[in-house]
Protein backbone atom coordinates (compact mmCIF):
# COMPACT_ATOMS: atom_id res chain seq x y z
CA UNK A 1 0.00 0.00 0.00
CA UNK A 2 3.25 2.19 -0.03
CA UNK A 3 2.42 5.41 -2.22
CA UNK A 4 5.75 6.48 -2.69
CA UNK A 5 7.39 4.01 -0.06
CA UNK A 6 9.29 7.02 1.69
CA UNK A 7 9.33 5.26 5.23
CA UNK A 8 9.46 1.64 3.32
CA UNK A 9 11.19 -0.52 6.54
CA UNK A 10 11.23 1.49 9.17
CA UNK A 11 9.29 1.21 12.44
CA UNK A 12 7.14 4.16 14.01
CA UNK A 13 5.98 4.40 17.54
CA UNK A 14 3.36 7.52 18.00
CA UNK A 15 2.04 9.04 21.21
CA UNK A 16 -1.59 10.38 21.32
CA UNK A 17 -1.64 8.36 18.29
CA UNK A 18 -5.35 7.91 19.19
CA UNK A 19 -5.68 11.71 18.68
CA UNK A 20 -6.13 13.62 15.74
CA UNK A 21 -2.53 14.85 14.76
CA UNK A 22 -1.36 11.43 16.27
CA UNK A 23 -3.91 9.47 14.14
CA UNK A 24 -2.61 11.44 11.00
CA UNK A 25 0.75 10.85 11.20
CA UNK A 26 0.30 6.93 11.79
CA UNK A 27 -2.44 6.73 9.29
CA UNK A 28 0.46 8.53 6.29
CA UNK A 29 3.13 6.91 7.73
CA UNK A 30 1.34 3.62 7.46
CA UNK A 31 0.56 4.36 3.40
CA UNK A 32 4.27 5.74 3.00
CA UNK A 33 6.01 2.09 4.19
CA UNK A 34 5.99 2.29 7.70
CA UNK A 35 4.62 -0.53 10.72
CA UNK A 36 3.05 1.70 13.49
CA UNK A 37 2.91 1.23 17.17
CA UNK A 38 0.03 3.52 17.62
CA UNK A 39 0.07 4.25 21.69
CA UNK A 40 -2.51 6.60 23.89
CA UNK A 41 -3.74 7.31 27.13
CA UNK A 42 -6.71 5.28 26.33
CA UNK A 43 -6.32 2.08 24.64
CA UNK A 44 -9.30 1.93 22.62
CA UNK A 45 -8.36 5.34 20.56
CA UNK A 46 -5.08 3.47 20.01
CA UNK A 47 -6.71 0.55 19.02
CA UNK A 48 -9.26 2.49 16.31
CA UNK A 49 -6.23 3.79 14.59
CA UNK A 50 -4.40 0.86 14.66
CA UNK A 51 -7.59 -0.78 12.69
CA UNK A 52 -7.54 1.42 10.39
CA UNK A 53 -4.12 0.99 9.33
CA UNK A 54 -4.67 -2.95 9.08
CA UNK A 55 -8.14 -2.58 7.20
CA UNK A 56 -6.36 -0.47 4.74
CA UNK A 57 -3.58 -3.27 4.71
CA UNK A 58 -0.74 -1.46 6.61
CA UNK A 59 0.78 -2.71 9.91
CA UNK A 60 0.33 -1.63 12.94
CA UNK A 61 0.22 -2.36 16.80
CA UNK A 62 -1.93 -0.88 19.85
CA UNK A 63 -0.25 -0.04 23.04
CA UNK A 64 -2.14 1.98 26.05
CA UNK A 65 0.78 4.38 27.19
CA UNK A 66 0.60 7.66 29.60
CA UNK A 67 3.74 9.61 28.72
CA UNK A 68 4.86 10.24 32.01
CA UNK A 69 5.45 7.05 33.46
CA UNK A 70 8.78 5.42 32.45
CA UNK A 71 8.18 2.05 32.90
CA UNK A 72 5.37 2.24 30.58
CA UNK A 73 7.61 3.87 27.96
CA UNK A 74 10.15 0.59 28.80
CA UNK A 75 7.36 -1.77 28.49
CA UNK A 76 6.04 -0.26 25.29
CA UNK A 77 9.29 0.21 23.28
CA UNK A 78 10.13 -3.75 24.41
CA UNK A 79 7.27 -4.86 22.60
CA UNK A 80 7.14 -2.71 19.63
CA UNK A 81 10.86 -3.86 18.83
CA UNK A 82 9.85 -7.67 19.46
CA UNK A 83 6.52 -7.33 16.68
CA UNK A 84 7.48 -4.50 14.67
CA UNK A 85 11.03 -4.54 14.92
CA UNK A 86 13.89 -1.79 15.97
CA UNK A 87 12.17 1.73 16.51
CA UNK A 88 13.65 4.47 13.83
CA UNK A 89 10.97 7.25 14.33
CA UNK A 90 9.14 8.73 17.71
CA UNK A 91 6.84 11.10 17.59
CA UNK A 92 6.32 12.67 20.94
CA UNK A 93 2.79 14.27 20.44
CA UNK A 94 0.91 13.72 23.61
CA UNK A 95 0.21 17.10 25.54
CA UNK A 96 -2.32 18.40 28.33
CA UNK A 97 -3.42 22.19 29.24
CA UNK A 98 -5.45 23.61 31.34
CA UNK A 99 -6.38 27.02 29.98
CA UNK A 100 -6.04 29.17 33.08
CA UNK A 101 -3.54 32.06 33.54
CA UNK A 102 -1.01 32.16 36.30
CA UNK A 103 -2.73 32.89 39.36
CA UNK A 104 -5.43 30.07 39.05
CA UNK A 105 -2.97 27.08 37.64
CA UNK A 106 -2.40 25.08 40.39
CA UNK A 107 0.60 22.75 40.91
CA UNK A 108 -1.36 19.54 40.25
CA UNK A 109 -2.49 21.56 36.86
CA UNK A 110 1.11 22.37 35.89
CA UNK A 111 2.61 18.74 37.03
CA UNK A 112 0.19 17.46 34.56
CA UNK A 113 0.85 19.68 31.54
CA UNK A 114 4.75 19.82 32.14
CA UNK A 115 4.98 16.00 33.05
CA UNK A 116 3.18 15.43 29.71
CA UNK A 117 4.70 18.04 27.21
CA UNK A 118 8.41 17.80 28.44
CA UNK A 119 9.03 15.20 30.81
CA UNK A 120 6.73 12.67 28.74
CA UNK A 121 9.23 13.86 25.15
CA UNK A 122 12.24 13.55 27.84
CA UNK A 123 10.99 9.69 29.10
CA UNK A 124 10.23 8.71 25.18
CA UNK A 125 14.00 9.86 23.61
CA UNK A 126 15.53 8.01 26.69
CA UNK A 127 13.88 5.03 26.04
CA UNK A 128 13.89 4.45 22.13
CA UNK A 129 17.80 5.59 22.10
CA UNK A 130 18.12 1.98 22.39
CA UNK A 131 16.41 0.79 19.85
CA UNK A 132 17.44 3.45 17.18
CA UNK A 133 20.91 2.06 17.98
CA UNK A 134 19.92 -1.01 17.07
CA UNK A 135 17.74 0.14 14.48
CA UNK A 136 21.27 2.32 13.05
CA UNK A 137 19.75 5.51 13.40
CA UNK A 138 16.60 7.53 13.92
CA UNK A 139 14.05 10.48 13.78
CA UNK A 140 13.01 12.37 16.73
CA UNK A 141 9.99 14.48 16.34
CA UNK A 142 8.45 16.76 18.79
CA UNK A 143 5.26 18.47 18.65
CA UNK A 144 5.75 22.29 19.40
CA UNK A 145 3.15 24.93 19.20
CA UNK A 146 3.36 28.52 18.72
CA UNK A 147 4.04 28.83 22.58
CA UNK A 148 6.86 27.28 21.37
CA UNK A 149 7.58 30.59 19.76
CA UNK A 150 5.78 33.34 22.03
CA UNK A 151 4.43 31.76 24.79
CA UNK A 152 2.79 35.04 26.01
CA UNK A 153 0.63 35.33 29.00
CA UNK A 154 -1.80 32.10 28.82
CA UNK A 155 -1.39 28.62 30.85
CA UNK A 156 2.53 29.06 32.28
CA UNK A 157 2.65 25.53 32.46
CA UNK A 158 2.04 25.08 28.23
CA UNK A 159 4.01 28.01 27.81
CA UNK A 160 7.45 26.40 29.64
CA UNK A 161 6.40 22.81 28.50
CA UNK A 162 6.78 23.90 25.06
CA UNK A 163 9.07 26.26 25.09
CA UNK A 164 11.22 23.42 26.78
CA UNK A 165 10.55 21.39 23.74
CA UNK A 166 12.89 23.94 22.22
CA UNK A 167 15.73 23.27 24.69
CA UNK A 168 14.86 19.61 24.82
CA UNK A 169 15.05 18.58 21.03
CA UNK A 170 18.63 21.07 20.67
CA UNK A 171 19.73 18.86 23.23
CA UNK A 172 19.04 15.41 21.86
CA UNK A 173 19.91 16.87 18.60
CA UNK A 174 23.17 17.66 19.45
CA UNK A 175 24.05 14.55 21.57
CA UNK A 176 23.15 12.02 19.31
CA UNK A 177 24.23 13.51 15.71
CA UNK A 178 26.96 11.29 15.83
CA UNK A 179 25.05 8.56 15.64
CA UNK A 180 22.76 9.30 12.98
CA UNK A 181 19.78 10.43 14.77
CA UNK A 182 18.27 13.13 14.56
CA UNK A 183 15.61 15.70 16.69
CA UNK A 184 13.44 18.21 15.23
CA UNK A 185 10.27 20.32 16.48
CA UNK A 186 7.24 20.50 14.52
CA UNK A 187 5.35 24.25 15.73
CA UNK A 188 1.73 23.65 14.35
CA UNK A 189 -0.57 27.36 14.49
CA UNK A 190 -4.45 26.27 15.27
CA UNK A 191 -5.59 23.33 14.04
CA UNK A 192 -9.01 21.96 14.23
CA UNK A 193 -8.33 18.99 17.08
CA UNK A 194 -10.60 17.74 20.13
CA UNK A 195 -7.77 19.22 22.05
CA UNK A 196 -9.26 22.49 21.28
CA UNK A 197 -12.74 21.44 20.77
CA UNK A 198 -14.08 18.99 23.71
CA UNK A 199 -13.81 19.16 27.41
CA UNK A 200 -11.21 16.06 27.60
CA UNK A 201 -9.49 15.44 31.09
CA UNK A 202 -5.99 16.40 29.92
CA UNK A 203 -7.24 19.18 28.25
CA UNK A 204 -10.73 21.01 28.67
CA UNK A 205 -12.69 23.35 27.29
CA UNK A 206 -15.89 25.07 28.01
CA UNK A 207 -17.54 27.83 25.98
CA UNK A 208 -14.82 30.01 27.01
CA UNK A 209 -12.63 28.16 25.43
CA UNK A 210 -13.40 25.51 23.00
CA UNK A 211 -13.76 26.81 19.30
CA UNK A 212 -16.89 24.81 19.40
CA UNK A 213 -18.01 28.24 20.74
CA UNK A 214 -18.17 30.50 16.87
CA UNK A 215 -16.50 33.86 18.80
CA UNK A 216 -13.15 31.21 19.81
CA UNK A 217 -13.28 29.84 16.46
CA UNK A 218 -13.16 33.69 14.47
CA UNK A 219 -10.73 34.75 16.52
CA UNK A 220 -8.03 32.16 15.93
CA UNK A 221 -9.22 32.17 12.05
CA UNK A 222 -8.17 35.97 12.40
CA UNK A 223 -4.83 35.22 13.98
CA UNK A 224 -3.98 33.12 10.73
CA UNK A 225 -3.14 34.98 7.65
CA UNK A 226 -3.34 32.20 5.28
CA UNK A 227 -7.21 32.08 6.19
CA UNK A 228 -7.75 28.72 7.60
CA UNK A 229 -7.19 26.70 10.50
CA UNK A 230 -5.10 23.98 10.06
CA UNK A 231 -5.48 20.45 9.51
CA UNK A 232 -4.18 17.57 11.32
CA UNK A 233 -3.46 15.89 7.66
CA UNK A 234 -1.47 19.57 7.03
CA UNK A 235 0.74 18.51 10.35
CA UNK A 236 1.13 14.67 9.29
CA UNK A 237 3.01 16.16 5.93
CA UNK A 238 5.26 17.78 8.05
CA UNK A 239 6.21 15.23 10.04
CA UNK A 240 6.62 12.51 6.77
CA UNK A 241 8.94 15.45 5.55
CA UNK A 242 10.75 15.62 9.01
CA UNK A 243 11.02 11.75 8.70
CA UNK A 244 12.14 11.18 5.64
CA UNK A 245 15.44 11.18 4.00
CA UNK A 246 14.09 14.58 2.48
CA UNK A 247 15.04 15.90 5.66
CA UNK A 248 18.40 14.12 5.91
CA UNK A 249 20.37 17.39 7.05
CA UNK A 250 17.99 18.86 9.18
CA UNK A 251 18.41 18.64 12.91
CA UNK A 252 17.87 20.76 16.34
CA UNK A 253 15.68 23.09 14.37
CA UNK A 254 11.90 24.20 14.43
CA UNK A 255 9.77 23.90 11.41
CA UNK A 256 6.29 25.80 11.60
CA UNK A 257 3.51 25.18 9.90
CA UNK A 258 0.83 27.86 11.35
CA UNK A 259 -0.73 29.63 8.56
CA UNK A 260 1.02 32.49 9.36
CA UNK A 261 -0.04 32.88 12.97
CA UNK A 262 3.49 33.43 14.65
CA UNK A 263 4.22 36.34 11.95
N1 LIG B 1 -4.80 21.55 18.24
C1 LIG B 1 -3.97 22.58 18.18
O1 LIG B 1 -4.29 23.68 17.73
C2 LIG B 1 -2.54 22.39 18.63
C3 LIG B 1 -1.60 23.36 18.25
C4 LIG B 1 -0.27 23.19 18.61
C5 LIG B 1 0.09 22.07 19.34
N2 LIG B 1 -0.85 21.15 19.69
C6 LIG B 1 -0.40 19.98 20.43
O2 LIG B 1 -0.98 18.82 19.86
C7 LIG B 1 -1.16 17.83 20.89
C8 LIG B 1 -2.61 17.45 20.95
O3 LIG B 1 -2.96 16.78 19.76
P1 LIG B 1 -4.31 17.07 18.99
O4 LIG B 1 -4.45 18.54 18.83
O5 LIG B 1 -4.35 16.18 17.82
O6 LIG B 1 -5.44 16.69 20.09
P2 LIG B 1 -6.14 15.32 20.48
O7 LIG B 1 -6.83 15.62 21.76
O8 LIG B 1 -6.96 14.78 19.36
O9 LIG B 1 -4.93 14.31 20.72
C9 LIG B 1 -4.17 14.27 21.89
C10 LIG B 1 -3.96 12.81 22.25
O10 LIG B 1 -3.02 12.72 23.33
C11 LIG B 1 -3.47 11.73 24.23
N3 LIG B 1 -2.88 11.95 25.54
C12 LIG B 1 -3.18 12.90 26.47
N4 LIG B 1 -2.41 12.75 27.55
C13 LIG B 1 -1.59 11.69 27.33
C14 LIG B 1 -0.59 11.04 28.09
N5 LIG B 1 -0.26 11.44 29.32
N6 LIG B 1 0.05 9.98 27.54
C15 LIG B 1 -0.28 9.56 26.30
N7 LIG B 1 -1.24 10.11 25.53
C16 LIG B 1 -1.89 11.18 26.05
C17 LIG B 1 -4.98 11.86 24.21
O11 LIG B 1 -5.65 10.71 24.67
C18 LIG B 1 -5.26 12.16 22.74
O12 LIG B 1 -5.54 10.99 22.01
C19 LIG B 1 -0.66 18.48 22.16
O13 LIG B 1 0.70 18.18 22.37
C20 LIG B 1 -0.83 19.94 21.87
O14 LIG B 1 0.00 20.75 22.66
C21 LIG B 1 -2.15 21.29 19.36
Amino acid sequence: MAETGKLQGKVALITGGGGAMGGAQARLFAKEGAAICVSDLFLDKAQKVAGEIEAAGGRAIACQLDVQQSAQWARVVEETEARLGPISILCNNAGANFRVSFDEQTEEMWNTIVGTILTGSFLGIKAVIPSMRRANGGVILNLGSLASIRPGGGSPGYGAGKMGLVGLTRSAASTYAKENIRCVLISPGHVDTPFLRDNNPYSPNDASTSINNPENYERRLRHTPLGRLQTPEDIAKAFLFAASDDASMITGSMITVDGGSAL
